[in-house]
């Protein structure tokens, strides 16, 4: 428990400085003016136009000291490194990679007063978190792919014994922390993968299911990436936890989000053993940066997600108190319905979202 901790934040780019300084609000108004103390880090693909950096070694250094990080979001089309991949991209991934943030927590939870996409499931009926492998999979061949003049190009999938077998223990650990899956209650891990095709994707299935005999307590259940896109749709209520590497978690988290509001409602924590970065799943949607227009729901449920994760840690009550404040306040929002961010079908502005939310937490 400390007296104070530190928080770095990197506001990125186009909605990202706005949803990242209204959860900064919201945050301080949950948990007083001096339990987080805020410090502002430059960062992202503006700033990459500027002055040819990404991710500046200041800013690295003061994240990797901070207690946690949250962000908002970065990237910009068109700001891309010469092998064409996006420069922003850049920003969350060497925090990733040099930080070993190697679990992205993904909740997929249907809200009351949010309208799913999906016919006749109500709130509570979707309640189930993905667990993305976040460091290796396809994107450990991020910026080492083979490129033979112009005519040959590969990205090799890398799994290892120690990546799969810690993704899949903090999944088969949050599944016992929870209290099962909507439809019938059972603690349940389903490991998603293409194990009938590819060897890395049976190695992934065959370490999860070694991790899984220490768990008597946690169902096992096996998914192919192609199939749990159909059940993700037509039974939801199944699933408590999915875990799965990097490229295919990429997906079916934007999907899973997609079944419960969109990516506006879509929170994420990226957590190492000793680092972690929370941040909406969503990207920069530079097309309406600057109009106070964006949802900052899905950035505020991530500092929730991060107070969540500091209380835990530094076993500080005040911090995880504070978490559940936040998240009622935002439920109080979305299901009275009065201000209705714009992505929900409202009229409501990012700071008259905002200002609803600390008006709640008062
Ligand atoms: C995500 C995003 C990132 C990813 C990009 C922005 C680097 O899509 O966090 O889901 O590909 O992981
Ligand atoms: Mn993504």
């Amino acid at each position: 428990m400390q007296n104070r901790y530190e928080i770095a934040t990197m506001d990125g780019d186009g909605i990202g400085p706005e949803v990242c300084q209204a959860a900064i609000r919201i945050l301080k108004e949950a948990c007083g003016a001096s339990l987080l103390n805020f410090t502002a880090h430059e960062g992202g693909a503006g700033l990459y136009q500027r002055t040819g950096e990404v991710l500046p070694e200041d800013s690295f250094d003061a994240c990797k000291a901070a207690d946690a990080m949250l962000h908002g979001a970065a990237g910009l089309p068109g700001v891309t490194y010469p092998d064409g991949t996006e420069a922003g991209n850049d920003l969350h991934l060497q925090l990733r990679f040099r930080l070993d943030l190697f679990a992205n927590v993904r909740p997929i939870r249907l809200y009351r007063g949010v309208k799913s996409v999906l016919a006749d499931w109500q709130p509570g009926q979707i309640d189930y978190v993905i667990i993305r492998e976040n460091t290796e999979g396809l994107y450990a061949s991020r910026g080492a792919g083979v490129n033979l003049r112009g005519e040959l190009v590969t990205d090799t999938l890398v799994m290892t014994r120690k990546g799969v077998e810690r993704i899949a223990r903090f999944a088969f650990d949050l599944a016992r922390q929870r209290k099962g899956a909507p439809r019938d209650g059972r603690h349940r891990v389903t490991v998603c993968d293409k194990a009938n095709i590819l060897k890395t994707y049976a190695y992934f299935r065959a370490v999860c299911d070694e991790v899984a005999l220490g768990y008597p307590d946690v169902e096992i259940d096996h998914a192919y990436v192609d199939a749990i896109t159909v059940h993700m749709l037509k039974r939801p209520d199944f699933y408590d936890v999915i875990v799965a590497e990097n490229m295919f978690g990429d997906i079916i988290s934007d999907l899973g989000a997609g079944t419960v509001g969109g990516l506006g409602m879509a929170p994420s924590g990226e957590l190492g053993l000793d680092h972690a970065l929370f941040q909406g799943s969503h990207g920069s949607a530079p097309d309406i940066a600057g109009q106070d227009v964006a949802s900052p729901i899905a950035t505020v449920l991530s500092g929730a997600m991060m107070l969540r994760w500091l209380g835990d840690r530094h076993a500080d009550t005040r911090l995880s108190a504070a978490a559940v404040r936040v998240e009622t306040a935002v439920e109080r929002v979305l299901a009275e319905g009065r201000v209705v961010p714009r992505d929900q079908g409202g009229m409501a502005r990012c700071s008259e979202v905002t200002e609803e939310i600390c008006r709640q937490l008062r």
